[in-house]
């Protein structure tokens, strides 16, 4: 179903871009685009998953506006946020004989949006990028703001760059081919907004939270357009997170440790991490004494209700993990500052605040808590 788009403005100077959600917006896709390139030629990368869904519509909708595109594919999933594909995806560019006038199109999940945009950053020592996410989770988040990255064996997203794209073109009509659990664990980066600051919005999807998930068009456009309005608002106010944007990682410290652990395997993907990270930062909150336990119960419910993991308990290989060993992971967090762990923490739901003032044996004893909790 095609809709007018919704459009969410970046403002950051010279590097200001839209970001358009709507429903259809791949099948339009060519006027926006040419708008937004310098030279008709563009490079489409995109997952074997997602191209054999939704190429054909956006190679058709290019080509309607003159647009030369081609395709190059990478395996689908978080290895491919590797020093390995980063190099054969820079190969293949440079075979096509890309030039710094062209642009490449990230067509799928956070994982294609990192990969990608961190490639365009390098390339020919940079050239544009417009993020085309297909995921709820890249749709709502990561290819807004300008963040790419790959992992490496000490790590998640450890090495990479900021390079804000051209324009964000999130299609909500892409989302219906999404597997369920992809589409739950993005609805945990939708939650994380109304959990730093919009204790409204939070509110809004205790009620409206199933119907986003049963692809309810409304509700997900709503919640979408919700998600970017915020996360425009943070990126705009401090692009290369010196200090607010830090608040977008609620949750993040923990989750990306437990991820380290699993190795980046399919038993837990990153929005699930990011639910169990979240829960574990408003337990470690009221165990500080700086949240109330009733709105650390309410984050922990909703994740429940909607069948998010609440708890690294639930998660296979992770059942006897040592909180010591998170403790290890987060220490190669990019918020660590003269050694110390920087948390994002929370007052109650709508306001989280960044804080390096935490003991590492209150962090220990409330994982050890978390840890024992078995769903
Ligand atoms: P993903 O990119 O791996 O996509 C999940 C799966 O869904 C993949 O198998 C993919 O092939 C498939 N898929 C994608 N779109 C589809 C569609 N429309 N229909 C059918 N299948 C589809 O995972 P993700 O959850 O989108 O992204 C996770 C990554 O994003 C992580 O690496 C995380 O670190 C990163 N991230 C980055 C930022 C940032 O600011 N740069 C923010 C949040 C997360
Ligand atoms: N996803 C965190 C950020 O963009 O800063």
């Amino acid at each position: 179903m095609k809709t007018t788009p919704d459009v969410v403005e970046i403002s950051l100077g010279d590097r200001s871009y839209n970001i358009h959600v709507g429903a259809g917006l791949l099948i339009e896709a060519g006027a926006l685009v040419r708008s937004a390139i310098q030279q008709p030629r563009v490079v489409i990368v995109s997952d074997e998953n997602v191209a054999a869904l939704h190429y054909a519509r956006l190679a058709e909708s290019l080509s309607t506006t003159a647009i030369e595109a081609e395709l190059i594919t990478v395996p689908a999933g978080e290895h491919a946020k590797s020093f390995e594909h980063l190099e054969s995806l820079l190969d293949r560019l440079l075979e096509l004989r890309v030039e710094r006038g062209d642009a490449i199109i990230a067509l799928g999940g956070g994982v294609i949006g990192d990969l990608a945009g961190f490639a365009a950053s390098i390339l020919r020592r940079g050239i544009d990028v417009i993020q085309a996410p297909t995921t709820l989770l890249a749709q709502v988040d990561s290819s807004v703001g300008g963040k790419t990255a790959i992992n490496t064996r000490f790590g998640k997203n450890l090495v990479g760059s900021f390079h804000q794209p051209r324009m964000v073109l999130a299609d909500t009509d892409v989302l219906a081919t999404l597997p369920e659990r992809e589409l739950r664990a993005g609805y945990a980066e939708v939650v994380k907004y109304g959990l730093i600051d919009q204790p409204e919005f939070f509110g809004w999807l205790e009620k409206n939270g199933t119907h986003v998930l049963s692809g309810d068009p409304d509700a997900t456009r709503h919640a979408v357009i919700t998600s970017c309005r915020s996360k425009a608002e943070i990126v705009s106010a401090d692009e290369r997170e010196t200090g607010s944007r830090a608040l977008l990682n609620l949750g993040h410290t923990f989750a990306h440790a437990l991820e380290a652990e699993v190795a980046y395997e399919g038993r837990l993907i990153h929005g699930e991490a990011v639910a169990i990270g979240i829960v574990m930062a408003f337990d470690l909150s009221t165990r500080l004494g700086l949240c109330p336990a009733d709105d650390a119960a309410r984050v922990r419910r909703h994740f429940n209700d909607v069948g998010l993991p609440v708890t690294a308990a639930s998660i296979p290989g992770l059942e006897s993990v040592r909180p010591q060993v998170l403790v290890d992971h987060m220490r190669q967090d990019k918020k660590v500052r003269g050694g110390r762990l920087t948390f994002i923490l929370a007052r109650g739901i709508g306001q989280a605040f960044i804080t390096a003032d935490v003991d590492e044996q209150t962090v220990i004893t409330a994982l050890e808590e978390d840890l024992a909790v078995s769903a």
